[in-house]
């Protein structure tokens, strides 16, 4: 199904099952621990073996030699796989870096060999037996020092802009001229990387933990060079993913490899010292935003310049995007500049671009606000926008921040915020409220499914689509419950496998309404195969009770599969409405946080996220989503920071130890709000992305809410408490 033209009235729009609060259908598995997860696979033949991934001890250089005479001959050994017998692989398309080494090493942690042994400590044991000689070769570390050679972004990474910024800028009676920083960040996500991989011949099946079954099934086949039809996988649940389960990551090509050589199963998964510095990260960023103001609060200048690093061959964090389509402005600039590093590959982590990027701006938008003397939600009230301001002729499919900003401010008690800063106490306490606004693209992606009806009438749903723990499991149930007129508990849903049709995956917040579009398109067809089936004359079909109903002919929908399990399938194709409205999603955040006088210690006391995203498929898990990015937006403004050793290139405190993250004493009261929405030009769900729109300007109003109550201004992130000195 190709869907081009705003969606007219549909049977999603019944809202009996879709839209309701729906606890999650997988949940009694999960806490009953029968909900397999990567690692944990019982039905795979043959007798299971443990791999281990030595990770290299130098950033950038050559493996001169390497010893594995020693691991071979130890306890319990079955196999080692290095470079020098790993036969001859290729590269995945979403990996910038090998995933394995040898002889060159591109960044630390690199993967340099796989023991594989009879239990996971032998195959440790004989993994710290290797010898490896490395010719270690200078590296750039330092974002800092090399951002002056920092190239410019091309393709959708180029600069853009309208107008004419510098003049505007210059001639601005009001101005800003800010340098925000980001720090390196960690996915850091419970369930390490893990899979399981078994050889059957030439054909390979890999239990693994990956947010995008069919980019890690191609990259798969890609670097082991076989062909996509001898590989599957199979990803039925992923205990959090952040972005850095994308892509296919070292412990499935390894234990492929080791497997390969054992001619064994073998299961492995990513200890958690090797995570930080093996798999992808967030890169640091510094912005530097400049806005310009007429003295009436209008914006007349906006330009925002960020820097990030990543190895030879990847890409910038497009911290910028936002900056394109928040505010009004007829003036602006936009402009993304990548310095080569040789730090571990930088990639995707929750919001990706707007995530760190609405750190920076938000701060800028609320220094710009106090200068004026204005209310920093009238403030962007003022500048808000219905078009696209870099091409006034393409309005927004739908576009809500306003009400966001005002409901918000009404529901937190905006009122009671003191404009001048540090006038608030409550014993060593100074308490202040800050606000930003949130915004993160709605992107759509192809997405199919199989849909069947049984004889006993059942329906059930495949697709390769994945289960983060975002709920995916319960929404595309609800969705084919709504389209077939059946209870949630009479459809099935099985996820994570790449024999089933290719979906959207679990990306870019664009899983949940790209995956079930996909599964309304073939539920329409499954429709239509019934009423052929009974062979009900044209008109309109109503699907209700079990029930389908033509005119005054009804019928039990099981008899139509009475002969036999009717299956059909289909996908939704976007065409080009993106194009002619920008689709986004909106939302604003307030906090309030206490900052202890003497120690600077910040505690969170309050927070409201109000967010407009189109349909709500499922507002329990919808809400679940948006606490999860809440809090992470927490850990991003107090305490998340992957420390560079910019002697040696690696990320120091690669464990839960030293990389901090909120625990449930750091977070206080949420609220998550979501309104009415249903938006007709983004799918025929009307639904949006909304998981990830829950982090982006959650640190910022953090750090305003910092400033209102101390007076310090802290444009450095994380907001540790050394920086208040
Ligand atoms: Mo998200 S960073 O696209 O998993």
């Amino acid at each position: 199904m190709k869907f081009d033209t705003p969606a007219g009235t549909n049977p999603i729009d019944r809202m009996t099952v879709v839209g309701k609060p729906t606890p999650r259908i997988d949940g009694p598995l999960k806490v009953s621990g029968q909900a397999p997860y990567a690692y944990e696979h019982q039905d795979v033949p043959g007798k299971m073996a443990y791999g281990y991934i030595l990770g290299s001890a130098v950033a950038k250089g050559t493996i001169r030699s390497i010893d594995t005479a020693r691991a071979e001959r130890a306890a319990g050994v079955v196999a080692v796989v290095t470079h020098r017998n790993a036969g001859k692989l290729g590269k995945g398309r979403m990996n910038t870096a090998h995933l394995l080494a040898g002889p060159q090493v591109e960044h630390y942690h690199q993967a340099v060999a796989v023991v594989v042994a009879e239990t996971f400590e032998q195959a440790r044991a004989a993994a710290a037996l290797i010898d490896v000689d490395y010719a270690r070769d200078a590296g750039r570390f330092d974002l800092v020092a090399a951002k002056p050679d920092a190239k410019e972004g091309t393709g959708s990474d180029a600069p853009s802009g309208a107008g004419d910024f510098e003049g505007a800028f210059a001639g601005a009676p009001v101005q800003i001229d800010e340098t925000y920083t980001t720090p390196d960040q960690s996915h850091a996500m419970m369930e390490p990387h893990a899979t399981i991989a078994a050889w059957e011949g030439g054909k390979l099946t890999v239990w693994t933990a990956n947010q995008m079954i069919n980019w890690g099934l191609k990259d798969l086949a890609a670097t082991l060079q076989l062909p996509v039809e001898n590989v599957r996988l199979i990803s039925p649940y992923i205990g959090g993913g952040f972005g850095g389960k994308l892509f296919l990551r070292a412990d499935v090509l390894m234990a492929a490899l080791g497997a390969r050589a054992a001619k064994r199963p073998v299961k492995l998964a990513l200890q958690r010292p090797l995570m930080a510095n093996n798999t992808t990260h967030r890169p640091a960023t510094i912005q530097r935003i400049r806005l310009g103001c007429a003295r009436d609060g209008k914006i007349t200048a906006i330009g925002h310049e960020s820097w990030s690093g990543d190895l030879e061959g990847g890409g910038p964090e497009a911290a910028t995007q936002q900056t394109k389509l928040l505010y009004a402005g007829a003036n602006r600039m936009t402009a993304l500049r990548l310095a080569v590093l040789d730090l571990p590959e930088a990639n995707a982590m929750r919001a990706p671009g707007e995530a760190p990027g609405m750190m920076a701006l938000e701060i800028a938008i609320d220094e710009m606000a106090e200068k004026l003397g204005m209310d920093p939600v009238a403030f962007r009230v003022l500048n808000d926008t219905q078009v696209d301001p870099e091409n006034p002729e393409r309005p927004f499919s739908q576009r809500n921040l306003v009400r966001c900003m005002e409901e918000g401010a009404q529901r937190f008690g905006w009122n009671r915020r003191k404009a001048k800063p540090g006038q608030v106490r409550d014993g060593r306490w100074l308490v202040g409220m800050g606000v930003a606004a949130a915004f993160r693209n709605n992107l759509n992606q192809k997405s199919g499914a199989r849909v069947r009806l049984s004889t006993s009438g059942e329906v059930s749903v495949e697709t390769d689509m994945t289960d983060i723990g975002t709920g995916t499991y319960t929404i595309i149930a609800q969705t084919a419950a709504e389209m077939m007129g059946v209870p949630l508990a009479k459809v099935n849903v099985k996820l994570g496998d790449s024999s089933a049709p290719v979906s959207a995956g679990s990306g870019g917040q664009w899983g949940a309404n790209s995956s079930t579009s996909g599964v309304y398109a073939a539920c329409v067809k499954l429709r239509e195969a019934v009423v052929a089936k009974l062979g009900f004359g044209p008109g309109e079909a109503v699907f209700e009770g079990g029930q389908v109903r033509v005119g005054n002919r009804t019928a039990d929908i099981a008899s139509a599969a009475r002969g036999g399990e009717i299956v059909v399938e289909d996908s939704i194709e976007f065409g080009d409405l993106a194009k002619k409205f920008q689709q986004s999603t909106f939302g604003a955040h307030f906090v309030e946080v206490a900052v202890d006088r003497y120690t600077g210690e910040t505690r969170v006391r309050r927070m409201l996220a109000v967010c407009a995203a189109g349909r709500i498929l499922n507002p329990t898990s919808a809400r679940s989503q948006v606490i999860g990015a809440m809090t992470m937006g927490v850990g991003g403004a107090l305490m998340e920071e992957l420390a560079v050793d910019k002697r040696f290139g690696f990320f120091v405190n690669h464990d839960l130890a030293g990389y901090e993250v909120p625990v449930h004493a750091d977070i206080p009261h949420q609220d998550v709000v979501f309104l009415d929405e249903a938006d007709d030009k983004v799918s025929p769900m009307k639904a949006k992305g909304v998981g990830e729109l829950g982090l982006c300007g959650v640190g910022a109003a953090v750090a305003n809410a910092i400033y209102n109550a101390t007076g310090v201004r802290i444009r450095e992130y994380p907001i540790t408490l050394d920086k208040h000195l």
